[in-house]
């Protein structure tokens, strides 16, 4: 009998050593996000623990000394599911044959640069990058965007790649939703495992809508309300969704660096429940496609929904229930994405 187990064990385990490698680029690849963020995917804690990866590395030429030395480390890591790192600079290596794209790198803001230049010359990358896509790519591929402003570069992306479905690029707003359940939980006094079904709606930015009107705490065993939960009405309605809107200029002041460590778990999150579905219940908030089918969020934006995934496709979660006060929010941070798409599609030219 033991030998029996022994042998079906090791024909799974060699089963699972021969699963093909999956790709998986992330660009901004030397920057501090992928500083966190490569070792969790290389460890296993996004693709699953039998999943090999080939990483592709992606960053601008005078980054790739740092590269080398980030490849360096990985090596020095030994990670069984590490099969190849390929660090590059040019999108015909960084996009071929892609299961997946974390695309982190954008241009920043620099020292005096107007709102508008800047936001050209991220059309321009998230164009090209598109485009890379678009011809590289594997057509399955998930396409998840950090680099801000992430909406709209999601945006751009998914309009310069339009054979692979719209359903599969995603912007990330999960650092805000995260951040938004630690607050509760904090509050009440439970772990952030208890807090279930926050939303962010909107841009990632500071008008996105943290809503808790539809958030359920565990407490011992029973699942409450997050309003009769936290028992402070103003909090909610206050200082709770500042905290939240504000969370990432605090980062700032206090590290003199914008939020790493918590944006890189934020995207292992993401990618994670993109790749093996959301719990029975649960939903978690991302930047998607909107239709114009969901709670009157005008169409052609990539807005931030509550959405529940099964098969590694996603579905906004419709139905809830949405009072005045939500709505002024959801439709502040609506025209704030038209305005911004209207702007970038001048530049893109169409
Ligand atoms: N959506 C979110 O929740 C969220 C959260 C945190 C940070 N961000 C954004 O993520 C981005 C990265 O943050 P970071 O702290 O890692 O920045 P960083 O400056 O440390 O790293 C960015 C890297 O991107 C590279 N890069 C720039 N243009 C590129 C291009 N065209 N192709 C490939 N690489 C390119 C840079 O050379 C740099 O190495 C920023 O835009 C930041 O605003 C988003
Ligand atoms: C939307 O959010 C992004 C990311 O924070 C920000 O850069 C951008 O300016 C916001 N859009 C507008 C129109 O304010
Ligand atoms: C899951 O998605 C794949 C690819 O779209 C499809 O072929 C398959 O039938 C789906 N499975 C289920 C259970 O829905
Ligand atoms: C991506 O596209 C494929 C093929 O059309 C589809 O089956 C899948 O559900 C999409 N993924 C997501 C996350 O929507």
């Amino acid at each position: 009998m033991l030998t029996l187990l022994t042998a079906m064990y090791l024909v799974v385990r060699s089963a699972s050593a021969q699963a093909e490698p999956i790709r998986v680029l992330v660009t901004g690849a030397a920057g501090q996000i992928a500083y966190s963020l490569l070792f969790s995917i290389a460890k296993g804690d996004v693709f699953g623990k039998d999943q090999p990866i080939i990483l592709v590395l992606l960053d601008i030429p005078p980054m790739l000394p740092v590269l080398d030395g980030v490849v360096m480390e990985l090596q020095d890591c030994a990670l069984p599911l590490l099969r190849e790192v390929i660090p590059t600079d040019k999108v015909e290596v960084g996009f071929k044959n892609l299961d997946a794209a974390i695309l982190v790198g954008s241009m920043p803001r620099k020292e005096g640069m107007e709102r508008k230049d800047l936001l050209k010359a991220n059309v321009a990358i998230f164009k090209s990058q598109g485009a890379a896509l678009e011809k590289y790519a594997k057509k399955t591929v998930k396409v998840l965007v950090v680099g801000n402003p992430a909406n709209t570069n999601c945006l751009i992306a998914s309009k310069s790649a339009p054979s692979i479905p719209k359903e599969n690029f995603s912007c990330l707003t999960r650092l805000d939703h995260n951040r938004a359940s630690a607050q509760v939980a904090m509050r009440v006094g439970v772990s952030t495992g208890d807090v279930k079904n926050v939303i962010i709606w909107g841009n990632h930015s500071s008008t996105q809508y943290p809503d808790v009107n539809h958030a359920l705490i565990n407490l011992d065993g029973e699942e409450v309300c997050a309003y009769d939960a936290v028992k402070d009405d103003s909090w909610l309605k206050g200082n709770f969704i500042t905290t939240v809107q504000q969370r990432g200029a605090e980062v700032i002041k206090a590290r003199k660096l914008s939020s790493a460590m918590s944006a890189a778990k934020a995207i292992c999150d993401h990618m994670r429940d993109i790749w093996f579905g959301t719990s029975d219940g649960e939903f978690v908030s991302m930047g998607v496609y909107s239709t114009g089918n969901s709670y009157g969020v005008p169409d052609d934006l990539m807005y931030s929904f509550p959405v529940m995934i099964k098969n590694k496709s996603w579905k906004v979660v419709d139905g809830l229930s949405i009072n005045d006060f939500s709505r002024a929010k959801m439709d502040a941070t609506a025209a704030e994405l038209i305005e911004e798409r209207d702007t970038a599609l001048a530049f893109l030219g169409v």
